[in-house]
């Protein structure tokens, strides 16, 4: 029987988190073992719908909008994550860091307010391991220009990017032994071994 951890994938966009996320997946499926895939914004139906209304081009919400938008999106992944919580494995793509990361680290949004409403819709869930998948300023450029649908936060700066990444490397500090870094600009197949290697000592 193999353990039921919560596992995350971070990074800024075009950090190959998304992509990383699918390689463990298809090895999970190889090997049988049960798991749930969720996104963020996103996961449920209800919450895709929020995905929609938040990333949306034409809207223009303010931060404060923002951050409720994703904690309401959040809030109705937390039942399915309720219904799951150690009885499978639960990937997650982006989670509350990406919240501190981006509202707080980019936008400015108070770093309390966040973790109240974070502690109110989890209780007593916890993440157990993070990837942090991170992509250095050049690439990011050039990875953010390849991307064929660009959302409305793809469309920041990279001066914001550079805050949202620090931010993250922050939390990543604070937390180094439930943290793993990916340096996204190494080879692919390399990090795709090391997140496995990891996802193993997760699991057995
Ligand atoms: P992605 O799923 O394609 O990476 O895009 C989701 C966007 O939402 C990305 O720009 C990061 C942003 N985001 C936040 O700003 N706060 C959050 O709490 C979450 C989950 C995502």
């Amino acid at each position: 029987m193999s353990k039921k951890p919560i596992i995350v994938f971070e990074g800024i966009e075009g950090s190959g988190k998304s992509h990383h996320i699918s390689v463990v997946s298809k090895y999970l499926d190889k090997k049988e073992i049960s798991y749930i895939k969720i996104r963020e914004p996103g996961g449920s139906p209800s919450s895709e719908k929020i995905r929609k209304l938040i990333l949306n081009n034409k809207s223009d919400f303010n931060k404060n909008t923002d951050l409720l938008l994703y904690l309401a999106s959040r809030s109705e992944n937390i039942t399915t994550i309720k219904k799951y919580y150690k009885k499978k494995i639960i990937l997650i793509d982006r989670f509350i860091d990406s919240t501190i990361a981006y509202q707080h680290f980019g936008m400015g949004v108070d770093i309390k307010i966040i973790y109240l409403i974070n502690r109110f819709l989890l209780k007593d869930i916890s993440v157990d391991f993070t990837f942090l998948n991170l992509v250095n300023k050049q690439n990011l450029y050039l990875r953010l220009k390849k991307r064929k649908k660009l959302n409305r936060y793809d469309k920041f700066n990279t001066n914001f990017y550079n805050k949202v990444q620090n931010g993250f490397l922050k939390l990543a500090k604070l937390k180094k032994k439930s943290y793993q870094l990916i340096n996204s600009n190494l080879d692919i197949k390399l990090n795709e071994k090391l997140i496995l290697k990891k996802i193993d000592e997760l699991i057995f």
